[in-house]
């Protein structure tokens, strides 16, 4: 309701009424000057005049959960977002509220002070930053979990292409997404299940969007630094959390195929002569393929072999 009051206060010029907006939307004119106090509350400007109706002055300068819902154009991706300044680990706060919550609800922090990486490595999550779990709920079984990993680095991938054709953005296996070789983002995939059935799917992405270069490692980067230009959050995040509405329901609808020939045509890694350290083993060989649950294919001499994870160097 509060969206469809902000939608009629943006499109008209001046003062609009409020027996007008109440025939608009079929509410009582008590029911919109609610409505309206909880918008103010939520930090938008609305001027009101006796006789003359609601005006929107000001939509709020900092972004809001509720800000971001109602520019979003999805089905299922960010029907609910809960936006913070500040949390331990998004991934930790998505995982708390999974099972209240519906499919697609996203946790969005600005900062992080307990930001996790792969391996049980940390995640630096400075301000400039941004910092996004999506709690899914695939119906599929545990075992294909990993394949929503997939899923996620490559509507990453693709919406920072759309943001800039020049963007040469690649994916380097498992997870990070590279610009020129540098990490712009990490993903973390956390699984709750039992042995048959997934109960959610925590999908962690930390991106470096308007990062200091100096908060960064030497093989790391930021959005800005490759655009040369400050990087909106509110309209990165509109198009991330629309483009990854569009590859999940794709993947929902029609499998893991065709994402995975869209993920090898932008894979940093297949092709190339590669070394991964893995949990307890080293391998070294030709990256030849990957298989439908993302697993690296290895070429070692006479044998293929499959890596399910590691840190990939090139030789
Ligand atoms: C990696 O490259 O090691 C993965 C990094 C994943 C970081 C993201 S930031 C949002 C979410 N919350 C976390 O604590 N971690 C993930």
């Amino acid at each position: 309701m509060k969206s469809k009051i902000l939608e009629i206060l943006e499109k008209s010029e001046g003062y609009v009424s409020g027996e007008v907006i109440s025939k608009e939307i079929g509410i009582s004119r008590a029911a919109i000057w609610k409505h309206i106090k909880k918008l103010r509350e939520l930090g938008y400007e609305i001027g009101s005049k006796t006789n003359e109706g609601y005006k929107l002055i000001k939509t709020p300068d900092y972004l809001t959960g509720f800000e971001l819902e109602r520019i979003l154009f999805t089905d299922i991706i960010g029907k609910k977002v809960l936006f913070f300044e500040e949390v331990d680990s998004t991934n930790n706060k998505a995982k708390q509220i999974a099972s209240e919550e519906k499919e697609g609800t996203v946790v969005i922090s600005e900062v992080q002070t307990s930001g996790r990486g792969r391996r049980g490595r940390e995640w630096n999550s400075p301000k400039g930053g941004i910092y996004i779990s999506f709690i899914l709920k695939p119906n599929i079984p545990p075992e294909k979990a990993p394949q929503l990993t997939l899923v996620s680095s490559l509507a990453l991938v693709e919406t920072l292409k759309s943001m800039d054709k020049k963007l040469d953005a690649k994916i380097k296996w498992p997870n990070d997404i590279l610009i020129k070789g540098k990490k712009i983002s990490g993903i973390l995939t956390e699984l709750s299940s039992d042995i048959e059935k997934i109960n959610h799917i925590v999908v962690g992405v930390g991106v470096n969007l308007n990062t200091d270069k100096n908060a960064l490692p030497e093989t790391g980067t930021s959005l800005k630094t490759e655009m040369g230009e400050n990087v909106s959050i509110k309209l990165f995040l509109k198009l991330f959390l629309e483009h990854f509405d569009l590859v999940y329901k794709e993947y929902i609808t029609n499998g893991i195929n065709k994402i995975i020939e869209r993920w090898k045509f932008n894979s940093d890694t297949l092709g190339k002569k590669v070394k991964i350290i893995g949990m307890n083993e080293t391998f070294e060989g030709l990256a030849k393929d990957i298989d439908e649950n993302g697993a690296l294919i290895l070429k070692t001499g006479e044998k293929e072999i499959k890596v399910y994870s590691g840190d990939v160097s090139l030789r």
